[in-house]
């Protein structure tokens, strides 16, 4: 198994435990600020949020950074509608690399929605928050309310983001609210989160192992939306979802033609990719990834993009935005972000000269050490061995990171439950008395002594937002995972 040296070396630094549990005095400008007892670099700036004006959760919120030397992470925190003292926490991150997780919040999942007009929010009552406290990171640094100072490079991989966000979390369960410090834990997020959430929780785990005198980060499982795992398989996946019905639709998408130009070129793609994969030099990695483009992706996303274009977010509905992101809520929630009053409530520094749902510059960063380019199944292994419980859950209407893709690579994956996930048909999950998609999971005791479950299920009818296409049967599917990990 290959990990990137950061991950055995990484984190001398660490918080411990202080007594000192949130209180509601607030200093500058509404700030209560937790300094970690270990490091001077480390400390939380924290807000409580009073006014539902901002977002109309109908729990405790709160808004801060993280203070990681000159690194600064947005987050916002909801506590559970339900019962918050017992209610597991959960932490959400959206992909990118360089989206910012206010997408996850207002547009699928959070208690809170952006409004038709981009001016307020609406209640959402499939929020995630209904049963789990829920913190939305806005990472690496330098991703939407997140900066760094100047000089600071930007992170560059997600295994630099999973150090910081590590840091983050002992800090926050043991001197923010050190109620949450023995708290079941758990990371979940989309899309390029299939990098970021198995890269954080295996450096969790080392860390753990590593320093059982420091704060241990009580991480039980990790679940992904439509995870981009392995840029190898996703490519794969391309022709079975454009080229069958497979994704739950009446017809392909493409025809015989296209399908004939990518079937030929799949084969040089992917052995390229493994030769990446092998020696992850960006060189190579380039290489590979222009040859998969050319040969298979570009037939699709060459077209998609712009008001009518292709989406690659669901194969069966166009674009409706200018820009390649295809969703008017993003707009309306960049828009949103961006209004004087909310800036104002959210007490944001003038080093963030505005709010941008996605960041260029470190989706930029990311491209230059090819950290897209390798696969994270090396790290959803290492945690299955360490005793961890992992789902990932598609939309089946999803191009970007299709089913297909992330089924190959769970069959390819070589760990103790491989014969059994492999042999076992999809079965199909309802909620509510109706079908809703299928799935395959399968629990066995691994290396750590302890029974673990590994994963997958999809959501039929749903694209790569699978909270915002399909809000109530996500959070079935969440609580489900939650209190049994199972789809029965
Ligand atoms: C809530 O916040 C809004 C916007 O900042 C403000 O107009 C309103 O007066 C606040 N309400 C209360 C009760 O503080
Ligand atoms: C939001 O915009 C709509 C349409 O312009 C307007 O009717 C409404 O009053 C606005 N709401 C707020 C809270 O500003
Ligand atoms: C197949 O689809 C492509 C792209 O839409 C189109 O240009 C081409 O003419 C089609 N070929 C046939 C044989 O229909
Ligand atoms: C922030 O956005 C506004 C409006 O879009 C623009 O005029 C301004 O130049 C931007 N400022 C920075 C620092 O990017």
């Amino acid at each position: 198994m290959k990990f990137p040296v950061s991950l055995l070396v990484a984190g001398a630094v660490a918080t411990e435990y202080s007594q000192i549990p949130f209180q509601e005095t607030p200093g500058v400008e509404g700030f209560q600020t937790y300094q970690s007892q270990y490091s001077e670099e480390h400390s939380i700036r924290i807000r409580h949020q009073q006014n539902d004006t901002l977002c109309d959760a109908r729990s405790k919120q709160y808004t801060g950074w993280l203070d990681v030397g000159g690194k600064h992470l947005f987050f916002w925190y909801f506590e559970s509608q339900d019962t918050p003292s017992e209610d597991p926490l959960l932490l959400w991150l959206t992909g990118g690399p360089g989206g910012s997780s206010m997408i996850g919040l207002l547009q699928e999942l959070g208690p809170c929605l952006i409004n038709e007009h981009g001016n307020g929010t609406v209640h959402n009552k499939y929020g995630w928050s209904k049963n789990a406290n829920i913190i939305f990171v806005d990472q690496p640094a330098g991703v939407g309310f997140s900066y760094v100072d100047k000089d600071i490079p930007l992170p560059a991989t997600s295994f630099t983001a999973a150090e910081d966000m590590h840091r983050f979390l002992q800090l926050l369960t043991s001197d923010v609210f050190p109620d949450l410090r023995h708290r079941e834990f758990h990371i979940t997020g989309e899309s390029y989160a299939g990098h970021y959430v198995p890269a954080l929780g295996a450096q969790i785990v080392s860390q753990n192992q590593l320093y059982p005198k420091r704060t241990q980060v009580n991480l039980q499982s990790i679940f992904v939306g439509n995870g981009y795992v392995s840029p190898l398989d996703t490519a794969f996946g391309y022709w079975e979802t454009l080229c069958t019905t497979n994704p739950g639709i009446e017809s392909p998408i493409f025809n015989q033609t296209r399908c004939d130009i990518m079937a030929n070129h799949l084969p040089r793609c992917m052995d390229l990719t493994r030769v990446c994969y092998n020696h992850p030099d960006v060189e190579i990695c380039q290489a590979a990834n222009k040859v998969c483009w050319e040969g298979v992706i570009e037939h699709y996303d060459g077209e998609s993009g712009g008001e009518g274009g292709r989406n690659r977010f669901d194969i069966t509905h166009p674009c409706v935005t200018p820009d390649d992101l295809c969703y008017k809520e993003i707009s309306n929630l960049n828009k949103y972000l961006n209004l004087p009053w909310v800036v104002e409530a959210l007490a944001v520094p003038k080093a963030v000269a505005n709010y941008s749902v996605i960041s260029e510059d470190i989706a930029y960063a990311f491209d230059l050490t090819a950290d897209g380019a390798i696969s994270t199944q090396p790290q959803v292994l290492y945690l299955l061995d360490n005793g961890i419980d992992v789902l990932f859950y598609q939309g089946n209407l999803d191009l970007a990171c299709n089913t297909a893709g992330n089924l190959q690579w769970a069959n390819s994956m070589a760990w103790k439950g491989q014969p059994a996930f492999v042999a076992q048909p999809k079965k199909p999950w309802k909620n509510a008395g109706k079908e809703v998609g299928w799935f395959k999971e399968v629990r066995t005791e691994t290396r750590s002594g302890r029974e673990t479950t590994f994963a997958m299920g999809t959501i039929d009818g749903a694209g790569h937002l699978v909270p915002y296409d399909k809000p109530e049967e996500a959070l079935a599917m969440v609580g489900k995972w939650l209190s049994k990990r199972s789809f029965a």
